[in-house]
């Protein structure tokens, strides 16, 4: 597990551009947190270091969205209102996904749809308004170097 402090949303974002660079294709990445942490602002920095050039929003309401225009896809899901892991399914978001990046806000409540290769960051909130992001690595995460995440 690493830990970043991000104080700033510029830092969240330029955190996650950073582990863009260790992104491969067929990646499940799973970010927890209250609403409001920067979850959708975190996606939207990965979605800048793959090169999308589209501007990311939160796919609360669609669910789901797909960025072609990067060096990979990139589908971004909000399963917040979503209340098992078949609706998930129900999705065909890891198909949608294939040979590209899935990131899945609030992704805890479908782990189990989601398979033991997965890089899962949970984002804390403190009283100053920083960030505490932690990246926890399961299986093919488990040999990436998230410590070049720490700037
Ligand atoms: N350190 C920080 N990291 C990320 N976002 C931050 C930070 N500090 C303040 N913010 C603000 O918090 C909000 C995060 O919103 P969003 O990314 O949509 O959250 P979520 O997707 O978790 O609901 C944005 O308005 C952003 O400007
Ligand atoms: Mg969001």
């Amino acid at each position: 597990m690493i830990e970043l402090i991000c104080r700033t949303e510029t830092d969240t974002r330029a955190a996650a551009g950073r582990l863009a660079s260790l992104c491969r294709p067929g990646d499940v990445i799973v970010i927890n947190g209250p609403l409001g942490s920067g979850k959708t602002a975190f996606t939207s920095g990965l979605a800048d270091g793959l090169g999308v050039e589209e501007r990311v929003t939160s796919p609360t309401f669609v669910l789901m969205r797909t960025y072609r225009s990067g060096f990979m896809p990139l589908v971004h899901v909000d399963v917040y209102r979503l209340s098992t892991a078949g609706e998930f399914e129900d999705l065909d978001a890891l198909d949608e996904a294939e040979g590209g990046v899935i990131v899945v806000e609030w992704g805890e409540a479908v782990a189990s749809a989601l398979g033991e290769d997965r890089l899962t960051i949970t984002i804390e909130v403190a009283d100053d308004g920083a960030r505490t992001l932690r990246m926890t690595p399961s299986g093919v995460w488990s040999s990436r170097p998230l410590e070049e995440l720490v700037s």
